[in-house]
């Protein structure tokens, strides 16, 4: 695990977009751009942050790409989160050992659909979550018709982030025995997304109360026979784990970094592996406008903090941004970092890569589809 440091003292100002590769070529905007070097560059920190890559869960939610998961497969990845049916498909096609859906649902047809995944793939170990008696009982309906050897079912707990998951406590361990009980208890997940916290020392005191809490909550289940180990963590927790009680950490927005890592998690060292390249359509004085609006870069952020690019962005419409600055001209192509890489990687259905050779392609990515 990497050395502690103090408390947050990084004054990082974060990236340049400025300063990052852009195409040098004529490309139809808005564009979603991954750099290669720098998601490679991204996984190395990021093992190494975790204690080795035999304990990285990377979540593919963030990239929903193929290519990426046989990229991180061939650099030594052996395990993968997912959270929808469709990146569950495409991880045991891209032959990772072991996928884990973290989406706990009773919706019978999405369990269905991962089910037949599973049994497409009988060499793939599959993971589900469940955090409700109806949850279990939907497996257990979809599995009595026509078993999948290769899947098992993990307790999601709620660490405190309040979105799924059972409070950790005797009401986990009775669903768990209920697992257990039909042979399919994989084990416990747990995640963190609440610890957000930009000083380090701060997270690193709150992982290690949940991990203490966590310790005991697992050993008292494994005396009641429940034998499994913990997946734990995202982006600012995986490197503060005790790797006695997360077997696994699962941060996933690392792959592309973003405008809010690279200020708050600066000492990582991630680089910043995606963007979303737009054209200047028009400048006046003060601001310019840009082919970037909200259906190039999703609004789940607040206005102001979606993207860093060439200036503070003024306003925001479908198809527009207006940003204030006086320091571009019509026709140039500026990057744009945005805040949440997720959601903005998932308006595009394919990307443009500058690969490790220096060479770009466009490659497919599953981009909104379910
Ligand atoms: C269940 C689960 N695990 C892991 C992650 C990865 O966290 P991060 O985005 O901080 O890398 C997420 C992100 O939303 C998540 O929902």
């Amino acid at each position: 695990m990497a050395d502690p440091v103090p408390a947050e003292t990084s004054t990082s100002t974060g990236t340049d977009p400025g300063t990052l590769t852009l195409p040098p070529f004529a490309v139809e905007t808005p564009c979603f751009v991954i750099l290669e070097d720098a998601v490679l560059h991204n996984l190395r920190q990021t093992a190494h942050g975790a204690g080795g890559i035999a304990r990285l869960m990377p979540h593919i939610k963030t990239h929903r790409a193929s290519w990426l998961i046989e990229t991180m497969l061939a650099e030594g990845v052996r395990a993968f989160k997912a959270a929808t049916a469709a990146e569950v498909e495409i991880a045991a096609a891209a032959g990772a050992p072991y996928v884990v859906w973290a989406y706990p649902t009773v919706n019978s047809l999405a369990i269905a659909r991962v089910a037949r995944a599973a049994r497409s793939h009988p060499h793939v170990r599959i993971a589900a979550m469940v955090d409700s008696q109806q949850g279990l009982r939907a497996w257990q309906d979809e599995l009595a018709g026509d078993a999948a050897p290769n899947l098992r079912l993990r307790l999601d707990l709620d660490p405190g982030l309040g979105r799924t998951g059972v409070a950790i406590g005797p009401r986990a361990w009775e669903l768990a025995k209920r697992i257990n009980d039909a042979r399919l208890f994989d084990g416990w997940h747990a995640y963190d997304g609440h610890i957000q916290n930009p000083d380090r020392a701060l997270r690193s005191a709150r992982v290690t109360e949940l991990a203490e809490r966590l310790r005991d909550f697992v050993a008292g289940g494994r005396d009641q026979g429940l034998d499994g180990d913990l997946i734990a963590a995202g982006s600012y927790s995986f490197d503060l784990w005790p790797a006695d009680i997360a077997r696994w950490v699962s941060p996933g927005s690392w792959t592309y970094s973003s405008a809010q890592h690279d200020v708050e998690l600066a000492d990582i060292g991630w680089r910043i592996g995606g963007y979303v390249l737009a054209t200047v359509l028009s400048v006046r004085e003060g601001t310019a406008t840009l082919d970037a609006g909200s259906k190039a870069i999703s609004p789940d952020i607040p206005l102001a903090d979606r993207f860093r690019g060439p200036g503070p962005i003024r306003l925001m419409k479908e198809e527009h941004v207006v940003v204030a600055t006086d320091r571009v001209t019509v026709g140039q192509q500026v990057a744009l970092i945005p805040r949440h890489g997720c959601t903005a990687a998932y308006l595009y259905d394919r990307a443009l890569v500058r690969l490790r050779d220096g060479s770009w392609e466009y490659r497919p990515q599953l981009g909104a589809s379910r």
